[in-house]
């Protein structure tokens, strides 16, 4: 099977003054067809510019965006194959407009469907993502936060995309509406044979939710492969330590786990050093850490880690 998105040395560098902000180093992924991929690290390591990077909200410094084999500068369509859902979907909803409006902008937009056949398909959409009709005279100020979620749900699967980008869809909600926005996409992918690229610092999320899970660390990408693997078997010592810090709240679980705890500071992304970006926090550290890079390699079946630990 061809990766619907396949990222390829991707880098995006932001210029702050006479500063170089590497926000995404040479970062290389895929995503299959009805994948569901998972991207964690820490606040500031570059997971919401990969989102931006394949919306083309911004344009990349170097590297490859290939969408169904064809480069994303070229591919036609891609607006509606392409989707994204935001943390704050409050912020994207129009607060003027009715659920009604926000639903008909993209069959307006794309020039989809129109009449009775579009009233129909707005009633298919908010049956889809758990509402129902009551709801097509509303204004944002009369959802509450996971209703807006799902407005913005139903607005994103109208132009019946392939991919979905969802940016932190659950941080904004309670506990409880989060796990029922978890669920509703764990169903709507099932149903409809999406993908989803999903951006969480919450690993415990990620790891219920995805199929592989890809970690990044100060803009690079330092582990990715099977979901249970990365999360149960982390290869890279700054994956072990970020599941170590999910572990150690579960008390039962935490005694069977050798850890690793981070010391330092997350550096700052204009003070990297040649070697591995996490060589000053890093337990295992070896010389050779300091100057030479690791590069991302296949260390175990699909599963891969940027780590001189796994390099002969
Ligand atoms: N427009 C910009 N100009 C300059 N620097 C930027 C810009 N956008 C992002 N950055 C920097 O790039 C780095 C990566 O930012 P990004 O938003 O991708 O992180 P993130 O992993 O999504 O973080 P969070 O979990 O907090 O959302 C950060 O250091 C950020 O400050
Ligand atoms: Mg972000």
């Amino acid at each position: 099977m061809k990766p619907l998105l396949d990222i390829q040395h991707l880098s995006k560098q932001y210029r702050l003054g006479r500063q170089i902000i590497q926000a995404v180093q040479n970062a290389s992924f895929s995503l299959m067809p009805g994948e569901i991929l998972g991207l964690g690290g820490e606040s500031g390591c570059g997971k919401s510019t990969i989102g931006k990077l394949i919306m083309r909200l911004i344009e990349p410094t170097a590297g490859n965006l290939l969408f169904e084999g064809q480069n994303l500068r070229h591919a036609v369509d891609w607006r509606k194959k392409i989707q994204m859902i935001f943390q704050h979907s409050s912020a994207s909803l129009n607060p003027r407009f009715t659920v009604e409006d926000t639903l008909n902008e993209p069959f307006i937009i794309h020039g989809l469907a129109q009449g009775s056949k579009r009233a129909q398909r707005l009633m298919e959409l908010l049956i889809q993502v758990g509402l129902s009709e009551d709801y097509l005279k509303r204004l944002p100020h009369e959802l509450s936060g996971g209703q807006k979620q799902r407005i913005a749900i139903a607005r994103a699967l109208a132009v019946t995309p392939r991919l979905l980008i969802c940016d932190e869809p659950f941080s904004a909600l309670d506990v409880s509406v989060q796990a029922q926005i978890i669920n509703l996409l764990a169903r709507l992918q099932r149903e409809q044979q999406l993908s989803y690229l999903v951006i969480s610092h919450d690993l415990s999320i990620l790891r219920y939710l995805s199929h592989r899970l890809a970690i990044m660390y100060l803009g690079e990408l330092i582990e990715w492969g099977p979901s249970t693997s990365v999360y149960e078997a982390p290869l890279h010592p700054y994956t072990q330590a970020l599941v170590a810090a999910v572990l150690s709240t579960d008390p039962m679980k935490e005694r069977h786990r050798s850890r690793v705890v981070l010391k330092g500071e997350t550096p700052s992304l204009l003070q990297k050093t040649p070697g591995c970006a996490f060589y000053g926090r890093c337990p295992f550290a070896k010389k050779i850490c300091q100057t030479k890079k690791p590069i991302l390699r296949e260390v175990q079946s699909q599963h891969f880690a940027a780590c001189h630990l796994y390099n002969e």
